[in-house]
């Protein structure tokens, strides 16, 4: 007696669609759509020998169906086809990801999301640049958890208390010197290069996207690339802040072109990512707390879909369509295998 194995079977009211194979005829395929449940009814297609059973889904009617079952085999084609279709258009898009993308059906539907979308921002906090040994803010082993931000990098700190102002700025300046771009940093430059990202906002000083090759940037905290006197405005060197000698022009202190608590917003920056989180598909937000003001507000700027990668799920106070929780470096080199699976076909 002849056994069957099926590979392939979704339905959808009263109506499956199958594809077996005979277990003693390897490399041949039947498909067949039974209507109305019955068993034995529809007729099996003439034996389809030699090619991939995926070929057999050349439409994608299937897809408005519910898996029923699948066989592994048929997961890497399966998976890139999805990707290909935008999840929004496809009402059963999550029933077929879950079965075929299994625990990474979040990184993929992340995938998808920025595959189908015309505008992609991204918002970056210091999250992303800890895997390049740089602490962040807020976490365990964060600068805040040691000292107090209006001691160091307010505006009361600079004018009051200039020596602590200046060693603290001095340490992270020192600390950027061994720090080169990570994981997280390449593949955003690389997604922007292939335009599928058009700007990348941060709250970062550190110059990390910059160095990555990122240039579509916009630096809402300033950066610790630059420096000027905090009387006259007029521009100093590094050396010449590290070395805490004052002003060539009028002796003032010299400081970072970072902001500080107490200060506002770099106005262009602000404009620039306020426009383009406006208009943007979708928005990545990566690596930060949503702690500080006003670049916590960025997200609800968005008509578009929101995405969250942290390691915790600290800012999830905010609405979005999509956590990931992880590192930012892992988390966005398994979007980045998804994105790339459909890019090399
Ligand atoms: P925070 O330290 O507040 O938040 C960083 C977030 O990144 C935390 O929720 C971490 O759990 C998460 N994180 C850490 N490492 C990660 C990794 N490898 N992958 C994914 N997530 C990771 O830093 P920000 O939100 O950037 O401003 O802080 C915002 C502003 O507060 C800073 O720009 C700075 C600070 O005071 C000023 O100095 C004006």
């Amino acid at each position: 007696m002849t056994s069957w194995e099926t590979i392939f079977a979704a339905g959808a009211g009263r109506e499956t669609l199958e594809i077996k194979r005979k277990v003693e005829d390897e490399g041949t395929w039947y498909r067949r759509i039974i209507r109305g449940l019955e068993e034995g009814s529809g007729q099996w297609s003439s034996p389809e020998k030699n090619i991939l059973p995926g070929t057999l889904l050349e439409d994608t009617s299937w897809l408005a169906m519910h898996p029923i079952e699948l066989d592994s085999e048929l997961y890497p084609d399966l998976q890139k086809r999805l990707l290909e279709v935008d999840p929004e258009r496809t009402r059963l898009w999550s029933s077929w990801a879950q079965a075929v993308f299994g625990e990474e059906v979040d990184t993929a539907m992340a995938a998808a999301f920025i595959l189908h979308a015309g505008t992609v921002c991204v918002l970056t906090g210091a999250g992303i640049s800890t895997e390049s040994n740089l602490p962040d803010f807020r976490s365990s082993s964060g600068w805040w958890r040691k000292i107090d931000p209006k001691t160091v990098a307010s505006v009361e700190a600079l004018t009051n208390e200039y020596e602590l102002f200046h060693s603290f700025y001095s340490a992270r300046i020192t600390a950027l010197k061994q720090a080169e771009p990570n994981n997280g940093h390449d593949i955003l430059a690389a997604w922007e290069a292939g335009e599928l990202v058009q700007l990348t906002a941060t709250q970062n000083v550190d110059g990390l996207h910059q160095r990555a090759g990122s240039q579509k940037t916009a630096e809402l905290h300033g950066s610790l690339a630059s420096f000027s006197c905090s009387v006259c405005h007029e521009s100093a060197g590094k050396d010449a802040f590290l070395e805490g000698v004052g002003c060539r022009v009028c002796g003032g202190n010299l400081r970072p072109d970072v902001v500080l608590f107490g200060e506002p917003l770099p106005q262009e920056a602000w404009e620039k990512t306020f426009e383009a989180v406006r208009n943007a598909d979708v928005l990545i937000v990566i690596g930060t707390s949503l702690e500080v003001a006003p670049a916590n507000q960025i997200p609800r700027q968005t008509r578009g879909r929101k995405i969250y990668i942290n390691k915790d799920r600290a800012g999830t106070w905010e609405d979005f369509d999509l956590i990931l929780t992880g590192s930012a470096g892992s988390v966005l080199k398994q979007i980045d295998f998804w994105i790339q699976a459909v890019k090399q076909k």
